[in-house]
């Protein structure tokens, strides 16, 4: 089949004119395989991403290493990496134990990770909702004392599998409660993708107040393929940060039905449709994408990824 090129620009109201991708592939994307990636292969990974243009690339966690086996190779990764100017390398801290590790690693920015309900704070954090804010609260004082930028995730803000339906006042209060530890940037997850774009809006109409959605990002998981639908919908209630994973990898081994996230090339895809620029070269992540699935031996479930290497236009391979 011919390539069909890029999609043609064609305007559409009330949108940003830029949007930051911050690119999780490397830990959200990898966190989740069931196999141990050797760090020379993670490495490779998040160079090639810097190489297509991204500027936000989340590198690891350095979380409790029986917890997150995949990812126990963290401070490796980073004394190996070759870390760029101009490229923020975020990586997941929950405590000042992790803190202590990632600044001996000399990271510049760290994401802190709470939940809207308590049934998953107790399953990824072993706390309680307010027992896991006091264990953030030292961590992002000392991190920001220190100069480091923090992000704070916010999972489970739509559906929960074992608590159902989240309401919104819960996930504001709990949003307002890590925004006011001094963190710079919220990201809200969609951990099992069941969000509808709706939801996004009303979730997004009432957190505006109080919060400057300027320093907000979205965190969306395609399990029932609404990702990029809730993208759209969250772009257009005056979001500009997008969190995607190259290929769609991704997931979390402590939330039962979380798949891949928003896969980067779909986004994209439609940002590029939309005339909004990322910096992202599309054709070398795709490339980056089929190499990532051949090292993990299945194939990328992104769609734009899969139409692309047909297509030939990627010059993957
Ligand atoms: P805990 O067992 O309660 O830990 O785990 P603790 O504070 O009781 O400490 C127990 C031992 O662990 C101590 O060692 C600590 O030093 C050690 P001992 O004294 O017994 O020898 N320890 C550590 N070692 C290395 N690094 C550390 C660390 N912390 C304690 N950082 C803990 C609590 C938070 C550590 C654990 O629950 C944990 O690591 N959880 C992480 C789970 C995780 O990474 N989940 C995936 C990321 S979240 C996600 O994917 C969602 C997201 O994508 C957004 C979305 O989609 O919604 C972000
Ligand atoms: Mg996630």
């Amino acid at each position: 089949m011919a390539a069909i090129g890029l999609p043609d620009v064609v305007a559409f109201t009330g949108l940003p004119d830029q949007v930051t991708i911050c690119e999780v592939g490397p830990r959200d994307g990898l966190q989740n395989e069931s196999t141990i990636v050797p760090v020379e292969v993670k490495i490779e990974f998040i160079e090639r991403l810097v190489d297509a243009g991204h500027r936000v690339v989340e590198a690891t966690s350095f979380v409790h290493p029986k917890w997150i086996p995949q990812l126990a190779d963290a401070e490796q990764l980073l004394a190996k990496l070759d870390r760029r100017d101009g490229v923020r390398y975020p990586v997941l801290v929950p405590n000042l134990k992790g803190l202590e590790r990632a600044l001996d690693a000399g990271v510049e920015e760290i994401s802190i990770f709470g939940s809207a309900t308590e049934a998953f704070a107790q399953r990824n954090l072993n706390r309680s909702v307010a027992e896991s804010i006091e264990m953030f609260a030292p961590v992002v004082a000392t991190a920001r004392e220190k100069g480091l930028r923090v992000r704070a995730y916010l999972s489970m803000c739509f559906g929960d599998p074992w608590e159902g339906r989240v309401p919104i006042g819960q996930v504001v209060a709990v949003a307002h409660r890590l925004m006011a530890l001094g963190c710079t940037e919220l990201s809200l997850g969609d951990t099992i993708g069941v969000a509808t774009p709706g939801q996004v809006q009303a979730l997004l109409a009432d957190l505006r107040t109080g919060q400057d959605l300027a320093q907000v990002s979205v965190h969306f998981h395609d399990t029932y393929g609404q990702a990029l639908a809730n993208t759209l919908a969250a772009l257009q209630s005056g979001v500009s940060i997008v969190d995607a994973s190259a290929g769609g990898l991704g997931g979390c081994p402590y939330a039962e039905s979380a798949t891949g996230n928003l896969a980067t090339e779909d986004l994209i895809w439609q940002l590029t449709g939309l005339g909004i620029n990322t910096g992202v070269d599309l054709d070398k992540l795709v490339a980056t994408s089929l190499w990532m699935a051949r090292q993990l031996g299945r194939p990328s479930p992104s769609r734009v990824v899969q139409a692309l290497a047909g297509s030939g236009s990627s010059g993957a391979g």
